[in-house]
């Protein structure tokens, strides 16, 4: 059996072992089941008999809080042993798992992990995350998410790299690296690496209203120019599977468009991995009223492109019959199949199926990832508001520490935790008290809003620890008031009354609207929901020992009358298209986020300024830190196409630098402007780079005034 041989490389190894399967046993590796821990009989004859293709790790369909542990590694592989042992093929079984943000260590939510603006933090912090995961039995993991969102009101914002394409589509091959590593010469994935799963194929963040699951309604034109560039990417940095998503995009479902998933991602962008449905996509065609049975909903699916039917069995009921009378083609089921095998292979499955007991024991000691996520973390976060209370003084004596999220802990971890598994991290009051044992930090003994108020008039300054729970986030979580739950504003207010210099921590999974919120305080710091090392990593930054320089990678509102909201709108015809109430600037742009020093940006030289089509240029600035203490800043760059035969964004980016400078330090930071930056999507869908004049601007958001240009002849 020359496809056991690890000595091949992988096409051989598929090629060999395709032809040896009977139909059964093809559709049998297009599905992915839940298998509950006591295994019923029929499910383990069922793998006796024809073998499975996967096997999802999570009991319930809502994305967002696993409270049960689904399996131990000892079930992992009894399982797998029967599909290498028991089913003469000896084909193993891919699990998968939804790992979001980590698994025992936990880091901050995607959406902060996207503030840090450092994509070599992200793949170490997936890296991270699959070590974790490869030696717990788990082979892949269905993230990153990389739908661009618009509406802080999806609950699932908060999992995703926030509003930008270009920032989004380096998240996600960071992500993807940290995730799969490299391939080597025969193309087999490292130990230690999983296979990533770049979901929610497509258009799942333009749910309308913001409502979970709803109707999207994007043109061809803004769905490639936006919403595609991040799984473009994610195809190129060679992402092994996709998942099509839940909404009815244009007037299909996305899990049955032959457009999107064959035509669009597999032949046009050339992706060689699988296809997974989302939970039930394949079945909920039927609700979606383009199906009106399982049959159909299996032939739609599978012919538009679904290579593997997540958890329901339309394919496991259908697929046999429609190939059988000729509605499905033998030769779609083998590319289904040889995607999947090849993954597997890939994945080195075949040769290590088995969960090592021993090895998983060895990472008990986790001080390495808790350093690792302290300092990522300490990254994400973003000061939006410093009129100079933070650091905190050394000299501070009685510290207030109030407001509900003192003494949380699983909030801290954010959405999309794998509960039982998951690290308990430190309060905000445990971790304050470990780093300044010398400080009198006062709180309310009973968490009452009264004693907060009479302990923040006693103290040199006030910590206000604000925020929303991981419960109102993910998955079907939708809100559609922006503001943090009822009676943090006023608390705020009622302690800012007593006159205390008060800083505000908010701790949320998506931007909330801060505007009423944000004139009472003298510093506020956004944390997200930052996860095991959360409080730690904001008590680094109150003290100082951390400058923090995270960015926002999502526009914050002034209130939900802004929405849909994102920097890089459209020129119009008119003058900006204004409210009569509200202003049109949101509360903080993209881009945006404070230092406890200063950076200034000077001296923009665009080279060449006239370039022939297909070359470059090279935009260059001296940035330095004029401030009193060492920080860094993520220098971004911005481009307009000054005249464009469809319609463009005012700007865009299109480069970011994280650097770090001492005091008094400078350094120039070069960007390349390449073809790829220059070009769009045009007319009829094509990639098209048009000659004329393009601006550039240099900057620490995306108000960067900092302005240069250049001709593209
Ligand atoms: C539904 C979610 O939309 C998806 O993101 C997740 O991966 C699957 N459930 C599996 O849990």
């Amino acid at each position: 059996m020359k496809y056991k041989n690890p000595s091949l490389s992988v096409q051989e190894r598929v090629n060999d072992l395709l032809p040896r399967m009977t139909l059964e046993e093809k559709i049998a590796q297009c599905i992915q089941i839940y298998i509950p821990p006591d295994h019923p009989g029929e499910i383990v004859d069922r793998i006796r008999a024809v073998g499975l293709g996967s096997r999802i790790l999570g009991a319930v369909s809502l994305a967002g809080n696993v409270s049960q542990r689904t399996a131990g590694i000892e079930d992992l592989n009894e399982i797998q042993r029967i599909a290498m042992n028991e089913f003469h093929l000896g084909i193993p079984v891919i699990h998968g798992l939804d790992v979001i943000h980590g698994l025992r260590v936990i880091f901050p939510i995607p959406l902060g992990l996207a503030a840090t603006f450092d994509p070599d933090a992200i793949q170490k912090t997936y890296n991270i995350a699959a070590e974790e995961c490869f030696r717990l039995g788990i082979h892949w993991s269905f993230a990153p998410m990389l739908d661009i969102a618009h509406d802080p009101r999806w609950g699932r914002i908060v999992e995703g790299f926030g509003e930008d394409p270009y920032l989004g589509a380096k998240m996600a091959v960071a992500a993807i690296k940290g995730f799969q590593g490299e391939l080597d010469e025969n193309g087999y994935q490292s130990q230690d690496h999983i296979l990533a799963c770049a979901k929610h194929y497509i258009g799942y963040g333009g749910a309308e209203g913001g409502r979970d699951y709803n109707t999207a309604e994007i043109t061809d034109h803004t769905l490639r120019n936006i919403y595609l560039p991040p799984f473009r990417a994610a195809v190129q940095a060679g992402v092994g599977s996709v998942m099509s998503a839940f909404e009815d995009l244009n007037g299909e479902p996305a899990s049955g468009s032959r457009y999107l998933l064959t035509d669009l991602l597999k032949e046009e962008l050339g992706f060689n991995g699988f296809v997974i449905s989302d939970w039930a996509s394949v079945a909920e065609l039927i609700h979606h009223r383009v199906a009106a049975n399982e049959r159909e909903a299996a032939q739609i699916a599978f012919d538009a492109g679904v290579d593997m039917e997540m958890v329901t069995e339309c394919y496991a009921h259908h697929l046999a019959d429609l190939v059988m009378e000729g509605i499905i083609s033998m030769e779609r089921l083998d590319d289904a199949v040889r995607r999947i095998l090849t993954q597997k292979f890939q994945l080195g499955l075949f040769d290590h199926p088995y969960a090592d007991v021993q090895k998983s024991l060895e990472i008990r000691d986790l001080s390495a990832y808790h350093a690792a996520a302290r300092e990522v973390t300490a990254r994400s976060m973003v000061l939006l508001k410093n009129n100079g209370i933070l650091p905190l003084p050394g000299d501070v004596r009685r510290i207030a520490l109030i407001g509900p999220f003192v003494n949380q802990r699983r909030a801290l971890l954010g959405t999309w935790v794998n509960d039982v598994l998951a690290d308990e991290p430190q309060t905000l009051e445990e971790a304050l008290r470990a780093s300044c044992p010398d400080v009198e930090i006062l709180t309310a003994p009973n968490g009452l809003m009264d004693e907060m108020i009479m302990i923040a008039a006693e103290a040199d300054i006030v910590l206000l620890a604000l925020g929303e729970s991981n419960a109102r986030n993910g998955e079907y979580n939708s809100i559609a008031s922006l503001n943090l739950p009822a009676g943090q504003e006023e608390l705020a207010q009622a302690v800012a009354g007593m006159g205390k210099p008060l800083a505000v921590l908010v701790f949320a999974g998506r931007p909330v609207t801060l505007t009423r919120i944000l004139p009472h305080a003298d510093a506020l710091l956004y944390a997200w929901h930052p996860g095991s090392m959360g409080a730690a990593a904001a008590v680094d930054i109150l003290l100082g020992k951390v400058n923090p320089a995270g960015k926002l990678p999502v526009t914050f509102p002034r209130g939900e009358g802004q929405i849909p909201v994102h920097y890089n709108h459209k020129s119009t015809g008119r003058d900006h298209p204004r409210y009569l109430d509200m202003p049109v600037e949101p509360l903080f742009p993209f881009g945006f986020g404070l230092s406890y020093t200063r950076f200034e940006i000077t001296d923009l030289v665009v080279e060449p300024v006239e370039i022939p089509a297909g070359a470059s240029v090279n935009v260059s600035v001296t940035v330095t830190n004029t401030g009193e203490c060492k920080g860094e800043e993520v220098v971004q760059c911005y481009l307009q196409d000054c005249v464009s035969r469809r319609t463009r964004p005012e700007r865009e980016l299109k480069g970011f630098q994280r650097i770090a400078l001492q005091p008094g330090e400078s350094r120039r930071v070069e960007f390349t402007i390449g073809p790829d930056e220059m070009s769009y999507y045009g007319a009829g869908g094509s990639w098209v780079l048009e000659p004329g004049a393009f601006k550039v601007w240099v900057g620490n958001d995306c108000k960067a005034s900092l302005e240069g240009s250049f001709l593209l002849k």
